[in-house]
């Protein structure tokens, strides 16, 4: 297998530093958003908005379960609620060697607060959502974790760094 898998909430840097990365080891990327996107064939908005977050959340079990079938030496980005199901963190740990970004609420709120594509963080008051569901989220992280990698304050190049001194 050999994976490497970022995990952490929505705006922590997991693509971003997923695509960085992946030009610095030389392995490709695969986020599993994107993935489900182009199977479903639209956008993780209109799932959500047509078929309902249950319904999103099997696909991302399902598509966890095919890249056991079939990543190796790759670098995974996940969805940030998805180290939230039981499963989930089994399949990530058999997947390979998980780094969860931690980052603060207010660092993600900066980076998330004009985006429209997140139907979670749509709403009055998307800071306090963070907060709440952070906080909510942050142990199963942590449990799910090989590696916990602090983002807060840092250049991508110095949490690529971090990364990479740890990966086995
Ligand atoms: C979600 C995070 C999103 C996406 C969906 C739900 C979540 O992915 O999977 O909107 O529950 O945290 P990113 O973490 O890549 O934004």
């Amino acid at each position: 297998m050999g994976n490497v898998i970022l995990i952490g909430f929505m705006g922590c840097g997991k693509t971003t530093v997923g695509l960085r990365l992946s030009y610095r080891l030389r392995r490709t990327v695969i986020d599993t958003d994107k993935e489900i996107e182009r199977e479903e064939k639209r956008t993780i908005s209109d799932i959500f908005a047509t078929d309902g977050e249950a319904y999103f959340r099997d696909k991302e079990t399902a598509c966890l379960r095919k890249l056991i079938e079939s990543a190796n030496n790759q670098i995974i980005s996940v969805g940030g609620g998805l180290p939230m199901r039981e499963e989930n963190r089994k399949l990530l740990h058999e997947l390979g060697q998980v780094f969860y970004l931690c980052a603060r609420g207010e660092t993600i709120y900066e980076r998330v607060k004009d985006d429209t594509t997140r139907p979670l963080l749509q709403g009055d008051d998307p800071l306090t959502k963070i907060r709440t569901l952070l906080n909510e989220r942050d142990p199963y992280y942590r449990e799910a974790a090989d590696v916990v990698i602090a983002v807060d304050g840092k250049e991508f190049e110095q949490i690529l760094d971090e990364i990479e001194a740890c990966v086995e």
